[in-house]
């Protein structure tokens, strides 16, 4: 469990995502409405170093930026119901960036084969504060996830 004490907080940990993701890497986020999803999109695309302006990818479902280290996939896939297979996103998930997929856990049967999950849950009194909790589902997310940790530990030491 990670705790993200205000939205500074959420942004170091994105740019630690950013700085640490490779090529093939797919992170699906996870949690309610307002819970922080875009803001560590925003977060991770600074860490890739991109300085083009992140925009919530709601009607167009992905967004591709090319200017950082690796390419950039943002997806949100909250307004996909069905077909959600005709929407060519295998191709992304085993492309040559980072694959960020809001909304990811309502793809079901279409979701990448390997991907580290990040789940949002908002505090009742704390409007500020957001507690994550990372799961993997392949190796390649296991490794992603460690070197995240990794970092994360360092600065907060
Ligand atoms: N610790 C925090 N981390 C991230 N956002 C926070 C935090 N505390 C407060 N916020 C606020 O919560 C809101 C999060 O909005 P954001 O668009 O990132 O959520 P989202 O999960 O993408 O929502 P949606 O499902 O509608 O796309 C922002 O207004 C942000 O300022
Ligand atoms: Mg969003």
């Amino acid at each position: 469990m990670i705790t993200l004490k205000n939205p500074e907080a959420t942004e170091k940990l994105a740019a630690i995502i950013g700085k640490t993701a490779e090529p093939g890497d797919n992170l699906v986020l996870t949690g309610d409405l307002g819970a922080g999803k875009t803001t560590m999109t925003k977060g991770i695309a600074k860490g890739l170093g991109i300085t083009q302006m992140v925009k919530s990818p709601t009607y167009t479902i992905i967004r591709e930026y090319q200017e950082g280290r690796i390419p950039l996939y943002h997806m949100d896939v909250y307004r996909v119901e069905y077909g959600a297979s005709d929407l060519g996103l295998e191709e992304y998930f085993e492309g040559d960036g980072l694959s960020v997929i809001e909304w990811g856990n309502l793809l079901e049967d279409t979701l990448p084969e390997d991907y580290l999950e990040v789940i949002f849950t908002k505090d009742e009194t704390d409007l500020e504060k957001r507690t994550l909790a990372l799961k993997t589902f392949g190796p390649r997310a296991e490794k992603f996830k460690e070197r995240i940790l990794s970092e994360w530990e360092q600065i907060n030491e």
